[in-house]
C-alpha cells in the first residue's frame, strides 16, 4: 500500500474528493496517510479529521525563506513515508529540492490548460480571472508531475470545459472543479497508485485502461 501524502493551503476540495475516492474503492493501492498544510486553521484540516486522517501544519510564515520552508516541508514527507505526493490546492512554491527528492512522485493540479494561464502568480481564482481576460472559449485543468519549473513537470491528464458569456472567475472555477479537477485529480492518484503513469524524455504516458 503506497502512502500518499496531501499538501494543502484552504478548503480542501480537492482533498475531499481523493478521501471521497479513496473510501469508495477508486484508489486500490493507495492510502492517504498524512494532510499537510501551510497554515493553522484551514478548512482542510477539518476535513482531514473527520475522515480520521492524521495532519500536521508545517506553516509557511513561519519559516524566512522558500528554501528553509521547502526544507522542512521535505522532512516532513520524508518522516512521513511518502510514496506519492498530492499537492491539492497547495498554494506554495517549492524549491527545487522537493520535486529533485522526489522525482515524478509530486502530483499537481493546476486550475488551467498547461500551457496556458500557468507559473508564478497564477494560483486560484487568479487563473480564471486570466483565462476570462483572454477570452478563451475553452478552459479546464491539468494534473501534472511537479519539476524543478513551477507548473511545467510532465502533463499526465487534461480535461477541458466552455467559457460562457456571463461567467464570473467564481462560476468559471466551479464548473472546472465540479468537471475536472474533482474527477481528474483521485483518477491520476489511482493511475499511478498502478503503476500506469511512465515517463520518458520529459513526456508522461498513460497507460491505456
Ligand atoms: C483549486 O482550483 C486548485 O486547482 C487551485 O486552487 C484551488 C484549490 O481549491 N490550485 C492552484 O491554483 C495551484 N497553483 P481546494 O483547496 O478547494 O482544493
Amino acid at each position: 500500500m503506497l502512502n500518499i501524502v496531501v499538501l494543502v493551503s484552504g478548503g480542501g476540495t480537492n482533498l475531499q474528493a481523493l478521501i471521497d475516492a479513496e473510501q469508495a474503492g477508486q484508489i486500490p493501492g493507495g492510502k492517504i496517510s498524512c494532510v499537510i498544510a501551510s497554515k493553522p486553521g484551514v478548512y482542510a484540516l477539518e476535513r482531514a479529521a473527520k475522515a480520521g486522517i492524521p495532519s500536521r501544519v508545517v506553516e509557511r510564515k513561519a519559516y524566512p525563506d522558500r528554501k528553509s520552508y521547502s526544507q522542512a516541508i521535505l522532512e516532513a514527507l520524508n518522516e512521513e513515508k511518502a510514496d506519492l505526493v498530492i499537492l491539492a490546492g497547495f498554494m506554495v512554491i517549492l524549491d527545487e529540492m522537493v520535486p529533485k527528492a522526489y522525482p515524478n512522485r509530486i502530483l499537481n493540479v493546476h486550475p488551467a490548460l498547461i500551457p496556458s494561464f500557468c507559473g508564478p502568480g497564477f494560483y486560484g481564482l487568479k487563473v480564471h480571472e486570466a483565462a476570462l481576460a483572454a477570452g478563451v472559449k475553452l478552459t479546464g485543468a491539468t494534473v501534472h508531475f511537479v519539476s524543478e519549473v513551477c507548473d511545467g513537470g510532465p502533463i499526465i491528464l487534461q480535461g477541458a470545459v466552455p467559457v460562457r458569456n456571463d461567467d464570473t472567475p467564481e462560476t468559471l472555477q466551479k464548473r472546472v472543479m465540479e468537471e475536472v479537477e474533482w474527477k481528474l485529480l483521485p483518477k491520476a492518484a489511482a493511475l499511478f497508485c498502478a503503476g500506469k503513469i511512465k515517463v520518458e524524455n520529459g513526456i508522461a504516458r498513460v497507460e491505456e485502461e
